[in-house]
């Protein structure tokens, strides 16, 4: 689990981990790519050979063709390199930030397709479970995907949608969307179910739980049922959702929230790990 709501600056008491005094007025900062050690490129090298050879089988083919593009596995990546192939692609770019930041800025970067990457590494101790998103998180997890047109499409609109759901006192239901898409999503294949969700893809072991364990419960993706869903934050999932694909996801959250926010504050909240009894169970891939 990456164990985080990304929406969320800060733990509970405790100030976000990073330096927030070199950032701009928008959270973003230079990488600063110089600083890393050698030790952090080890790490770096040790987080993506491990997650890279669980991919097969597991994660959704578009990101498994995705996750070259993010270049030297044997070091942290240059944002600024990275970003280049990334415009050139679906005119995204990736921007370093300090780690968490306020969400309605993180909202503001995903409109204009800008997405943050914090730039620390988490700790050797903190290889198999760090609390915060840390750089390898951010890049590894998310970024493959916006190299795909229509998740690039789907982020940005989620980021337009945030600075909406701010003014709305929505964020809370629409973050529910993001953990369970973004960072949690599981996509239907001709092969079994398979993740594209940042959060699973990044875990040293969720993500072979998520798509093979018999435990949790996997339903297909519906847009209210997800923002009546609590989620946990410190431990594997309880519930996963299943999307048919990418267009279906875009599709499916074009039209406005204002009216279904207010249709889903009306009814009751839906604990994790839940299955409705009209609701298809999808089963573990094999
Ligand atoms: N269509 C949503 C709205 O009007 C915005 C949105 C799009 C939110 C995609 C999330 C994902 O609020
Ligand atoms: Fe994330």
């Amino acid at each position: 689990n990456q164990g985080v709501a990304p929406v969320t600056y800060g733990q509970g008491d405790r100030p976000p981990r990073g330096d927030y005094a070199r950032a701009r007025a928008d959270y973003t900062c230079e990488q600063d790519w110089a600083a890393y050690t050698a030790q952090d490129h080890e790490l770096y090298r040790r987080l993506y050979e491990r997650q890279a050879a669980q991919l097969p089988g597991l994660a959704c083919t578009e990101f498994i063709e995705a996750v070259q593009h993010l270049g030297t596995p044997q070091r942290i990546p240059r944002f600024d390199e990275l970003s280049d192939r990334l415009y050139r692609s679906t005119r995204w770019e990736v921007v370093a930030v300090p780690g968490l930041i306020p969400e309605e800025a993180f909202f503001k970067l995903l409109s204009e397709r800008r997405f943050p990457v914090t730039g620390w590494i988490r700790k050797p101790e903190e290889f198999d479970y760090v609390v915060e998103p840390d750089v390898f998180h951010d890049l590894f997890g998310h970024v493959p995907l916006l190299f795909n047109p229509v998740f690039a499409d789907y982020m940005q609109a989620y980021g337009a949608g945030g600075l909406k759901a701010s003014r709305l006192d929505a964020c809370e239901l629409l973050a529910r969307l993001y953990w369970y898409t973004v960072e949690f999503g599981l996509i239907r294949t001709p092969d079994g179910v398979r993740a594209y969700g940042a959060g699973i893809l990044s875990s040293a072991g969720e993500l072979r739980y998520s798509v093979r364990s018999p435990e949790p419960s996997r339903v297909p993706f519906d847009l209210t049922r997800i923002m009546r869903t609590r989620y946990k934050i410190d431990t594997y999932q309880a519930s996963y959702f299943v999307i048919d694909s990418f267009q279906q996801l875009f599709d499916a959250t074009a039209p406005d929230f204002t009216p279904l926010y207010a249709a889903v504050r009306a009814q009751e909240e839906i604990d994790a790990g839940r299955v409705l009894p009209h609701e298809e169970r999808i089963p573990p891939a094999a």
